[in-house]
């Protein structure tokens, strides 16, 4: 396994920007204004206007061109795309061992990062089926979520939003429920992933995953994607919990632990 050690610091709210919070707002603004252009038509797919500075608050850095936080996202990018070219992968799940290390927070950033990366584009599903969350993070209300797909057969295409960031489309969740593994093993999730990996063939897609430890939900969705991406909070995750978790995730790819809510940035970082 490679490791990829990227470490994410903890952020504080306001954030703590190393350039005057003013500058960094316009720098995200441009950005917002700038991939709104239209390559890709989204004619089906509901659009939202996303709010660059709400969604800084809620720990969204990597809209930012420029700047230390946002880089740790493009280095993870950089290093993640590597590894799935060299594999000819095109899926990745983000977990952690338990609830709340940052998994919802690391996927929305890589994803964001990853299409601003151009002639990248991403898919990410918010595949926590008991706290879909991905929509906090865009600000969004999602009246009809991948739930509606599993359950009242609403057609995928309907649900899907591109939050006004070229070639990034969002499946999201709505709502909270239990039973989930029983529908993550039934027939219509699996024509589901079949669906959206044949509509975005040339797509990564990255799975935001509930923990690994804290139902089976993870292990009976592995074969959904190539590869995983363990996040691990810095204080909050316990080494046992980390180790089971690597063994339990021993059936996919696992391409490394991002260390989450880290109190130091370690020297060797600036490597990457
Ligand atoms: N680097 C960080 N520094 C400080 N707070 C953080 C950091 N990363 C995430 N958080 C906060 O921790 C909380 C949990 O984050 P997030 O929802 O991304 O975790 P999660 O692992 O997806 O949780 P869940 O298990 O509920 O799905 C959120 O309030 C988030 O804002
Ligand atoms: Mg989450």
């Amino acid at each position: 396994m490679d490791r990829l050690e990227k470490v994410i610091q903890k952020m504080t709210e306001p954030p703590q920007a190393k350039e005057p919070l003013e500058k960094v707002i316009e720098k995200a603004k441009e950005t917002v204004k700038e991939t709104s252009t239209d390559s890709i038509s989204y004619t089906q797919t509901k659009r939202h206007k996303i709010d660059p500075v709400l969604m800084r608050q809620r720990r969204v850095i990597s809209l930012e061109k420029f700047g230390p936080e946002s880089e740790t996202f493009r280095l993870l990018r950089t290093k993640v795309l590597k590894q799935l070219r060299d594999n000819n992968w095109n899926s990745i799940g983000v977990t952690a061992p338990s609830q709340g290390a940052g998994k919802t927070m690391v996927a929305v950033n890589l994803a964001i990062a990853m299409a601003m990366e151009v002639n990248q584009t991403v898919l990410l599903v918010d595949l926590d089926l008991r706290r879909p969350q991905v929509q906090h993070y865009f600000d969004f209300e999602v009246k009809q979520g991948l739930q509606n797909c599993l359950l009242n057969d609403v057609p995928v295409a309907d649900i899907l939003v591109n939050p006004s960031i070229e070639r990034l489309v969002i499946l999201p969740g709505t709502g909270t429920m239990e039973g989930t593994s029983e529908l993550l093993t039934g027939h219509k999730m699996r024509e589901i992933v079949q669906e959206i990996k044949q509509r975005y063939q040339s797509r990564i897609i990255i799975f935001d995953l509930p923990p690994v430890l804290t139902s089976d939900d993870v292990l009976v969705s592995m074969d959904f994607f190539d590869s995983a991406l363990m996040v691990v909070a810095e204080g909050e995750s316990k080494p046992a919990d980390i180790s089971k978790s690597i063994q339990l995730l021993s059936g996919t790819n696992l391409l490394g632990t991002v260390l989450n809510k880290a109190e130091k940035m370690p020297e060797h970082i600036g490597q990457y």
